[in-house]
């Protein structure tokens, strides 16, 4: 039984921080012609009302998002994200915010395929409705996207790009996710790849950076923001990170400009701050 909805979180920080990283592989990948798959191993629902009770609950997009939302001076680096965003927003009020497959399907081209794996039965209708008229463009698959991600690999036109995107509500999801990443580099070494986890008080959480980086992918990125100190409880999301194996070239800078305004505009505490490391053969 599975409890997580990611309504709640929608637009969150750790939300602003895959988007805008997403927003920009898919801005680098689509740069050729040649056509790309784009596989989103748990896709959730694709669009959040951030009006709607779900959303409202914590409202956590007040704290990503929507810190971001009136600034005037975002940096370059997040200028197309904030832009996807954007597009759903026409009128200027932040009333909408898309899941990873939304922004996948805003910024892809008719050539592109997207294949979506959801197993929750309410997320996963959603997102059928969602995407009710596009396929064979969009494909959702109700079910477990780890194994679905072994039936899609490698992708016909030899380029792609995964998101493997958990709510590790279940601790094996750590495990999994590794196994995924691994099994996928077997099947499509030359696929961009884009891993997300919550930086969290456990040590599944604090060990997989290491662990993803003794797979020794020959070019990898790893980027972690954290926005407050852990909590004295010992519960709670305080940060997020991303392992990204055959980054474009032009992450590492955008994540340099990107991360110090990060820190400074979601921070919450004293304990904000980001790491960034990569090796890029
Ligand atoms: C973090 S959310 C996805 C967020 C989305 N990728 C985005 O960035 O907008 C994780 C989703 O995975 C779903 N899920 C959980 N376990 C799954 C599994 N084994 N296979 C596929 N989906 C799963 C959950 O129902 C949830 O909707």
């Amino acid at each position: 039984m599975l409890s997580y909805r990611h309504a709640f979180h929608a637009g969150n920080h750790a939300d602003v921080l895959k988007h805008a990283v997403l927003v920009h592989l898919l801005d680098y990948l689509r740069q050729k012609e040649k056509a790309l798959w784009y596989v989103d191993t748990h896709t959730g629902a694709a669009g959040y009302a951030l009006d709607e009770a779900w959303a409202r609950k914590n409202s956590e997009f007040a704290t990503g998002i929507g810190r971001l939302w009136a600034r005037k001076d975002v940096p370059a680096s997040l200028a197309g994200y904030i832009g996807e965003v954007r597009s759903l927003n026409a009128d200027g009020d932040l009333r909408f915010y898309p899941g990873s497959a939304q922004i996948a399907i805003q910024m892809l081209r008719p050539q592109d395929r997207l294949r979506l794996f959801e197993l929750h039965s309410t997320e996963g209708r959603l997102l059928r409705e969602h995407f009710a008229n596009d396929a064979p463009r969009v494909l959702v698959q109700a079910g477990d996207g780890f194994d679905g991600l072994k039936s899609v690999l490698p992708p016909p036109s030899r380029r792609g790009l995964a998101l493997i995107d958990p709510s590790y509500e279940d601790k094996r999801d750590y495990a999994r996710a590794r196994a995924a990443l691994e099994d996928g580099l077997q099947r499509f070494a030359t696929g961009v790849y884009l891993l997300w986890y919550p930086i969290v008080q456990r040590r599944e959480s604090q060990q997989l950076p290491e662990s993803l980086k003794r797979m020794r992918p020959t070019n990898w990125l790893h980027v972690a923001l954290t926005v407050k100190a852990p909590a004295a409880e010992g519960f709670g999301l305080h940060g997020s990170g991303l392992f990204v194996v055959n980054p474009p070239w032009t992450l590492p800078a955008m994540l340099a400009e990107a991360m110090p305004y990060l820190v400074r505009v979601l921070g919450q505490d004293a304990g904000a701050d980001f790491a960034l490391e990569s090796e890029l053969a």
